[in-house]
């Protein structure tokens, strides 16, 4: 994304102050999922983003887009597509039949649990993960966790916003993570 369409995305996730609960500032995407330029545009910046050696997804190094619940679907989805590959779905407990594999994890602003149907990564198959938002890296961290304990391989973490304030990066050190806006 250029500066000027950065900052036209940014103006399209909408600040909410005290949601769910104070002192949280809720970063909500759905302006921008709603208007069909800015999706395109994510989900292409997404695709071309240059991954640890400098490749992008574009060039064939990624086998199967990895997205969060729910919001990591929304965005992971399309750029599976896009790509021309698969899509893994990392649910939160509970929604899957067994079996499962899962991680326990803490967000900011409560605690949750994400699954993988056992079976369903093939054996050492590149991993791209997709979220909307980085905020302490917690729901990252255990998707990475997941997706590896299942056998796969983590090529990188791509993220729509990153607010930066609550350190997320620092609970995914040693990893690759892109995030196309920053926000304090
Ligand atoms: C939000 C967001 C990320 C996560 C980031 O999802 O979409 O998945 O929190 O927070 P963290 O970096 O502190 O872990 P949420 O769990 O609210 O679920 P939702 O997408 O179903 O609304
Ligand atoms: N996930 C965790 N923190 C968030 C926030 N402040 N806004 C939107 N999603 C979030």
């Amino acid at each position: 994304l250029g500066a000027g369409r950065a900052a036209q995305i940014r103006a399209l996730i909408r600040d909410v102050p005290d949601y769910p609960h104070p002192p949280v500032v809720f970063r909500d995407i759905t302006p921008l999922l709603a208007d069909g330029p800015a999706l395109t545009d994510v989900v292409e910046a997404f695709a071309g983003m240059h991954l640890a050696d400098g490749a992008s997804a574009l060039d064939g190094e990624i086998d199967v887009v990895a997205g969060m619940e729910a919001r990591g679907f929304l965005l992971g989805a399309p750029l599976a597509t896009r790509l021309g590959v698969g899509f893994l779905p990392l649910r939160k407990a509970g929604k899957l039949p067994p079996p499962v594999e899962r991680v326990d994890y803490d967000l900011e602003y409560g605690s949750a649990a994400i699954e993988l149907r056992t079976g369903t990564l093939h054996p050492g198959a590149r991993v791209l993960l997709i979220d909307d938002v980085l905020a302490t890296g917690g729901t990252a961290r255990a998707a990475a966790e997941l997706v590896e304990r299942s056998g796969g391989q983590v090529v990188a973490l791509a993220f729509l916003l990153e607010l930066v304030g609550l350190g997320g990066r620092d609970r995914l050190t040693g990893r690759t993570v892109e995030t196309l806006l920053r926000v304090g």
